[in-house]
């Protein structure tokens, strides 16, 4: 999950990074608020999760109150590389004497974080990494022992800093390993990290992305998901505890096991070109236990999709065998009554599949159509998608 700025900057506050004050605003008055609790010049910054807001017109330094609330008016709304802009930060204006870039990032190829930093820092930084890659030091970090103060020097040393500055950026280098580790995070990127005119360090940029992995030992990460931005389906699926992703198809795709229903999807987007092009409409996992109510809560978002012009279930029984998934169907749709509309196309295979079958037949549902194959299936789905 990446964080807006202003999150990322929070966090850094509480692990002792040196920021400057900056409060998030929705509204133009808001914005003047926080200007003038904050006093003197202040950055009005749009919030968006994508990079180059400055060079976009996303960043505007604003002198005054009056001043802060036009520029947040600007901002507001503003669309930056297709990210409306509905928040902005006011913060603190910086002194800057300089700018430096800093990142820590997973490095998986080499099962290891790395350290990137340069005294070039700035707007121009994806430029730099191109043309002068040697301007950008880049260290490889353990990551048991994460930002250690010798590692932090080596990487100031790498990056030549001159010796005054090398030595005030080392606490700020360990502190932000701290937040990357505390956090679990994947990425902690400060562009710019700026020393003032009065020889400060401050981290006036941060993106940070977290781990979802690791949402269990960080119930403080929930607060910071952006509800507004989630996929409706995809968060009543999350609820459910369901592995579920909307595509802009309109066959409904539910499946045990990603890959079996990963080839799914490329069987059902191969049969719908016989068929005017119909393609899956997402990716559902109802994982090894099929129980009825998985399997309810599972029909019951993609039938909440209205793109969704019929289902195919394609299961292969092994730990839960096919009778059991067949009666989860059968009771899945009494759960669900007259809010399952839409034709259900199932292939049952595997473990105890004549049972599962004779039960789907017994049952006689009108929206059920028992199929034997995966290609027939997809076929068959994707007939009744188009016909839809
Ligand atoms: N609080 C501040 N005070 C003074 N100048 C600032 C402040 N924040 C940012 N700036 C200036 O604005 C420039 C751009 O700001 P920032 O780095 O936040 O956005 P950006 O780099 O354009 O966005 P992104 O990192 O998403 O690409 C900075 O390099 C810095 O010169
Ligand atoms: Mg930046």
């Amino acid at each position: 999950m990446d964080l807006f700025e202003y999150q990322a900057r929070d966090l850094f506050e509480k692990h002792g990074v040196p920021v400057l004050q900056g409060y998030v605003a929705t509204t133009a008055e808001e914005a003047k608020e926080a200007a003038e609790k904050i006093g003197g010049v202040t950055v009005v910054k749009a919030q968006v999760k994508v990079g180059g807001r400055g060079k976009a017109g996303g960043v505007k330094v604003a002198k005054t109150a009056d001043e802060a609330y036009e520029y947040a008016q600007q901002i507001l709304g503003m669309d930056i590389k297709g990210h409306t802009v509905h928040r902005v930060m006011i913060a603190q204006g910086a002194d800057i004497a300089e700018e430096y870039y800093f990142s820590l990032l997973l490095d998986r190829a080499n099962r290891a974080y790395l350290a990137m930093c340069s005294v070039e820092g700035g707007m121009e930084i994806e430029q730099l990494a191109v043309e002068r890659p040697e301007a950008l030091a880049r260290v490889e970090v353990d990551p048991i022992e994460g930002i250690t103060e010798d590692k932090a020097r080596q990487i100031v040393t790498e990056a030549r800093f001159d010796a005054e500055t090398a030595e005030k950026i080392v606490p700020v280098l360990v502190k932000l390993g701290e937040v990357y580790a505390k956090e679990d995070a994947t990425l902690v990127e400060v562009n710019p990290l700026v020393k003032s005119g009065d020889g400060q360090i401050l981290a006036l940029d941060g993106k940070v992305s977290l781990d979802e992995n690791a949402d269990f030992r960080q119930p403080g990460h929930a607060e910071l998901v952006d509800k507004a931005a989630e996929n409706p389906l995809e968060a009543k699926a999350k609820e459910k505890d369901l592995n579920y992703v909307k595509l802009d198809g309109q066959v409904g795709i539910i499946g045990n096991g990603a890959g079996l229903v990963m080839s799914t999807l490329d069987v059902v987007a191969y049969a719908g070109e016989a068929h005017g092009g119909v393609k899956p409409a997402n990716f559902l996992d109802i994982g090894g236990g099929a129980s009825a109510e998985v399997m309810a809560a599972g029909l019951d978002v993609i039938l909440g999709d209205q793109d969704v012009k019929s289902v195919f279930v394609n299961v292969f029984g092994g730990i839960t065998a096919c009778d059991q998934v067949a009666h989860g169907i059968v009771q899945a749709l009494e759960i669900l009554g007259d809010t399952a509309t839409k034709p259900l196309v199932v292939r049952l295979d595997g473990n105890n599949v004549e049972e599962g079958r004779r039960i789907l037949e017994e049952a006689n549902h009108p929206l059920v159509t028992a199929v034997d194959t995966m290609d027939g299936g997809a076929d068959k789905a994707a007939e009744l998608a188009a016909a839809n």
